[in-house]
């Protein structure tokens, strides 16, 4: 870590113990966060990004241990789970204990809980005596921020602090699991891909339930992480058929197409793609093309996640 770490933590902390906003890295994307036991503080959140209040924070913790102090009597289940994959881009959805304020789970008799794997907020978690409740920290719809600049750029002026611990290893938000003593349920996928939950698990998901009108994880509403420039979700051929006279420019996955394409990882690597799909909707946003057109990737690994942001993402889709 660098010499000046220590400092910003300090800063980080000093910040969050008064109650007060701070924007936090974290291996998936940035979170805003604030002291998750302390309702008015947590409020700040919901007005900072726009939120709608009926939407439930994630809880971030500093290990599993620490997070059995706002759980209540998780099923064996959700230990095993733990025990293999946390730290990590994972949130589990758990019965709730009574000290967990209702602003955080919106009312709900579970929380979502995330121990982070960067270490910076590893180290800030572990000196502060409550949990961080931590969404992306982007205006509610847009895409989430996977560098300090991102948040300063959007949220700046509403923020105490951006702790700034680079760009985001992941780029995806968390995969979230509702567990039970019998099994898993997907929320959302994201940043751990299905095949290592399995495997922990030791069997597969009883359901993946991704999109809905009234959502059970509002980063399943249907229309979520968008970019401000209309987006395009097929085939390109498609796209040329339905706009002929429109401009574009293409992200593509893989052997390149075109030169002028925006490829996500020419060496065809899910992990890359994940690492690069956010920063380029942004960026794409000040090309001078019309549209973005984006061609789903195979759905292997973090392939299936990416379509999910792009698919919620787009304005039109084939
Ligand atoms: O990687 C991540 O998960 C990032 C970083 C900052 O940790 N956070 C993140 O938070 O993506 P957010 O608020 O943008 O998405 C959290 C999702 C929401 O869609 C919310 O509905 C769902 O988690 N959620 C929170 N508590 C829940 C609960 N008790 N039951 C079901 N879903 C819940
Ligand atoms: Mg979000």
């Amino acid at each position: 870590m660098a010499n000046n770490v220590g400092g910003e933590i300090d800063r980080a902390a000093r910040e969050l113990n008064s109650g007060h906003l701070v924007a936090i890295p974290t291996e998936t994307v940035y979170g805003l966060a604030a002291n998750a036991i302390d309702p008015i503080a947590v409020a700040q959140i919901f007005k900072a990004k726009n939120r709608p209040t009926f939407d439930p924070l994630i809880v971030h913790c500093a290990s599993w241990e620490h997070a059995q102090e706002w759980v209540k009597n998780p099923p064996d289940f959700a230990h095993q789970l733990a025990r293999e994959l946390m730290p990590g881009p994972l949130t589990l959805v758990l019965p709730k204990s009574d000290r967990i304020p209702d602003i955080v789970t919106a009312g709900l008799p579970t929380v979502a809980i995330r121990v982070p794997a960067h270490p910076m907020t590893r180290e800030l978690l572990s000196r502060l005596d409550f949990p961080l409740a931590a969404p992306s920290a982007n205006p509610f719809g847009y895409v989430s921020p996977t560098t300090a600049q991102h948040v300063l750029d959007q949220l700046g002026d509403r923020l105490a602090y951006v702790f700034d611990g680079g760009p985001c290893e992941v780029g995806l938000e968390s995969t979230i699991v509702a567990v039970h003593e019998d099994g898993w349920d997907v929320l959302r996928l994201g940043g751990m891909d299905l095949e290592t939950i399995e495997k922990a698990a030791g069997c597969p998901p009883r359901s993946v339930r991704l999109s809905s009108s009234r959502p059970e994880a509002p980063g399943m509403l249907d229309s979520h992480y968008a970019p401000r420039k209309p987006l395009f979700f097929g085939a390109l051929h498609d796209f040329i058929a339905r706009h002929p006279s429109e401009t574009y420019v293409c992200i593509t996955f893989g052997t390149p197409s075109s030169e002028s394409a925006w490829n996500l990882s020419t060496s065809g690597d899910d992990r890359e793609a994940a690492a690069n799909i956010f920063r380029f909707l942004r960026e794409l946003e000040s090309h001078p093309a019309e549209w973005i057109v984006a061609e789903p990737l195979p759905s292997a690994g973090l392939g299936a996640a990416i379509n999910d942001r792009l698919q919620r993402a787009a304005s039109e889709k084939s």
